[in-house]
């Protein structure tokens, strides 16, 4: 069955090898963007592409660009809520600005694309949401905290959905990305924090060295990430969480670790604070 894919943050990266892989598998796909001629030159034009123009952040804009999708191919199978940013700094290094910002793309924008995608897909009674997280949304490190916050914010509301879904036929996949080469680090799509303070300094400039010196250097593939997803959109049985990349892994089973290794040697403890109360 040729599916409809609808793509926030389409315009380059990791977004913009999606749509090519579904087109690739012969799906008909809304690729949507800031800009919708940075789509234009990134895709060739097709019977099976729509590019609409869609900041997410434009709560107005966003039932637009569902409706005439909608229109043109009558049904959306695959969301994928892609488009985001990071935000790098420590935390006092921030402004509230700076996290509204961050929240605003990452986990408000990813909201109300769902919420407006949502109603189709229960019409339907199936649908498949992807929505990017990341090893930011498994541990929490210096020097991306409000990074880190958001796409724990991701996390948890996709778990918490694909509960809610379920019923209708609906399967939520958050895609957990190591480092993959795209303009994630880039000045061209990356933010820093702005209000220095004198007691990070030392450590800020090493985030911030670090980062710029993995600038392009990623080990990830973003057109394999982008294959693995159509193959995710096409199993019966898509995991709840997708670990991309060695490193992702890497993550993900130390965090499983550390968590089994603080109920451990805490849970006498953790069990003691059960109360002693007669059954009613
Ligand atoms: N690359 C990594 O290492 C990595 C790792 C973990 C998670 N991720 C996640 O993967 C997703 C894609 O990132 P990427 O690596 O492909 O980075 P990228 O190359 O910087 O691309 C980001 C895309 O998001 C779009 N975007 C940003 N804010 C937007 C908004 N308000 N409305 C609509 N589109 C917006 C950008 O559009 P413009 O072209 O208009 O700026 C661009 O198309 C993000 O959610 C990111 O957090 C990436």
């Amino acid at each position: 069955m040729v599916k409809t894919w609808f793509v926030t943050g389409a315009t380059r990266g990791i977004g913009a090898e999606i749509v090519k892989a579904a087109l690739a598998a012969g799906d008909n796909v809304a690729a949507t963007g800031r800009s919708v001629d940075a789509l234009r030159n990134a895709f060739p034009a097709s019977d099976a592409l729509l590019c609409l123009a869609l900041d997410v952040t434009d709560r107005a804009r966003i039932a637009a660009a569902v409706d005439t999708t909608l229109a043109r191919f009558g049904r959306i199978d695959v969301l994928v809520n892609n488009a985001g940013f990071g935000l790098l700094g420590l935390f006092e290094e921030t402004a509230p600005g700076d996290a509204e910002h961050q929240f605003a793309t990452n986990v408000f924008g990813l909201f109300d694309v769902t919420r407006a995608v949502l109603p189709a897909m229960r019409a339907e009674r199936g649908g498949h949401i992807f929505n990017l997280s990341s090893i930011a949304g498994i541990r929490g490190g210096p020097g991306a905290s409000l990074y880190c916050a958001s796409k724990h914010a991701v996390e948890g509301f996709s778990e918490s959905l694909s509960h809610e879904v379920a019923p209708f036929g609906i399967r939520v996949t958050l895609i957990e990305p190591g480092f993959f080469r795209t303009d994630f680090l880039d000045p061209s799509s990356v933010k820093t924090a702005a209000h220095p303070v004198a007691d990070y300094a030392e450590a800020s400039r090493a985030i911030h060295e670090g980062y710029a010196a993995r600038n392009h250097q990623q080990a990830g593939d973003p057109a394999k990430l982008a294959a693995v997803t159509v193959r995710l959109a096409n199993e019966p049985n898509p995991p709840l969480r997708f670990a991309a990349g060695s490193d992702a892994v890497e993550v993900v089973t130390a965090k499983i670790a550390r968590l089994q290794g603080d109920l451990d040697a805490w849970r006498a403890v953790s069990v003691s604070t059960d109360g002693a109360f007669e059954a009613a």
